[in-house]
């Protein structure tokens, strides 16, 4: 027999989320943010926003707290890095997921 628990849930279509004030990250800088739960790394290159998954899928690493240089964050913890266009490791094949960013009056939202 089949057990049904609570409604039936359609599938949740993506959306953009407030993240932060853009202001909070300045150009060649990066900040952890923490939406729906999940932890994105999100940067500003050179006024463009990018956002990763901010746990680095070689331990663990913070992603956000790692240095920015062009569109490559280097993980603070064992210097893997990543390119925030595609995120793909220059280090080796393991990657991260990469997340729509768009800026709006000033916030930055990224897809959830
Ligand atoms: S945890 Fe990021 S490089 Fe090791």
């Amino acid at each position: 027999m089949t057990a049904f628990r609570g409604a039936c849930q359609k599938p949740r279509m993506p959306s953009f989320v407030k993240a932060c004030s853009a202001d909070e990250i300045p150009p060649g800088a990066g900040k952890t943010v923490t939406v729906n739960g999940k932890e994105y790394a999100i940067f500003n290159v050179e006024g463009t926003f990018r956002a990763i998954d901010n746990e680095c899928p070689h331990r663990g690493g913070p992603l956000g707290e790692g240095e920015l240089e062009g569109c490559l964050v280097t993980c603070p913890w064992h210097a893997w890095e990543f390119d925030l266009t595609s995120g793909e490791s220059t280090t080796d094949d393991l990657t991260v997921t990469c997340y729509d960013v768009k800026v709006e009056d000033g916030t930055v939202l990224v897809i959830v």
